[in-house]
């Protein structure tokens, strides 16, 4: 088993500065050893590099339009030609904007694939629904075609995310155009509302269920950290409280991993220059490495 580490040290999906240090800090919380450890073979990590266009207007609401339309491609060529040599793309960021690149990708090579999205965001704004223009809040929408018309920037995302193939985990932050969206399209959503209710195991039970009833397809894991809780993952932009604890998270990935059907996975949203003071960091670049080797095959026994 081979794993591509893919750094994506970029940050134009949203308005705050530092989240493009994520994968270096990741990094050098010693990762690779770690998977090594978990029996992977490591290709050198590749780390893209994004650049600003000089001149690059709103897109309606949405901000940014065309560097985080270009970068998103670029991502979603790196994670195609990872999978297609045979490699478990993994997948470092930077901001959650960056899987309409990594799920493109996947969905390239596995168009039967499904998609856990682990967040405290539904991340399914349109550009008509989106309260902040952040692209960050708007993936989900452009991977299902939902964006209509389609912004030209993201002309080359296919539409190949159906709502029968998606899940989320964590949810408790949702804006009130995407409850809309989540309903009309039936899409399994667990909040933490769930996850109180019937307990991590039930709910990943279910969401597995929903998306992958056979148990068949190729499974794409797209975790936001801030999908836990900021006692365990405060270094983040949109920090919400209420959150995972760090083994639910755990056990998500744990369960993802057992299933032998997962083939990418995302890491998204660690922002080093956030959270009160170096400890705070630290947790929450651990937790981040957590999360990634549970899903990557580490066991407690
Ligand atoms: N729903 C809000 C928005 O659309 C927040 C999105 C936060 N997304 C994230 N990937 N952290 O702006
Ligand atoms: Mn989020
Ligand atoms: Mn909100
Ligand atoms: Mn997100």
């Amino acid at each position: 088993k081979k794993v591509q580490i893919i750094s994506c040290p970029f940050s134009g999906g949203q308005a705050r500065g530092g989240v493009e240090l994520g994968p270096d800090h990741v990094l050098e919380h010693g990762l690779e050893e770690q998977l090594a450890s978990l029996d992977w073979t490591l290709s050198p990590p590749l780390s893209l590099s994004f650049s600003e266009p000089a001149s690059d207007p709103d897109e309606g609401k949405l901000k940014r339009p065309l560097y985080v339309g270009t970068s998103t491609k670029k991502v979603a060529d790196t994670v195609a030609s990872a999978l297609s040599a045979g490699s478990f793309p993994l997948t470092i960021g930077g901001d959650h904007s960056l899987a309409i690149g990594t799920v493109s990708g996947v969905f390239s090579q596995h168009p039967d694939a499904c998609l856990l999205w682990i967040d405290a965001h539904a991340d399914i704004n349109t550009p008509q629904s989106t309260p902040s223009g952040n692209i960050h809040g708007c993936p989900v929408s452009f991977l299902m075609g939902l964006a209509d018309p389609c912004p030209p920037q993201f002309a080359w995302v296919k539409p190949y995310l159906k709502a029968n193939k998606l899940a989320y985990i964590g949810l408790r932050d949702v804006d009130p155009g995407e409850r809309e969206i989540l309903k009309q399209n039936g899409i399994a959503a667990y909040s933490m509302h769930h996850v109180d209710k019937y307990g991590i195991g039930k709910v990943v039970e279910m969401a597995l269920e929903r998306v992958n009833p056979g148990s068949k397809s190729p499974i794409h894991l797209s975790l936001d950290i801030d999908a836990l809780d900021p006692v365990h993952a405060p270094a983040t932009g949109t920090p919400v409280r209420g959150g995972l604890s760090l083994r639910e998270a755990c056990y998500i990935c744990e369960a993802l991993a057992e299933t032998g059907n997962l083939v990418a996975m995302d890491i998204m949203e660690c922002n080093p220059a956030l959270g009160a003071d170096e400890l705070s960091v630290k947790a929450t670049i651990a937790a981040a490495c957590s999360v990634v080797r549970c899903a990557m095959g580490e066991t407690l026994l």
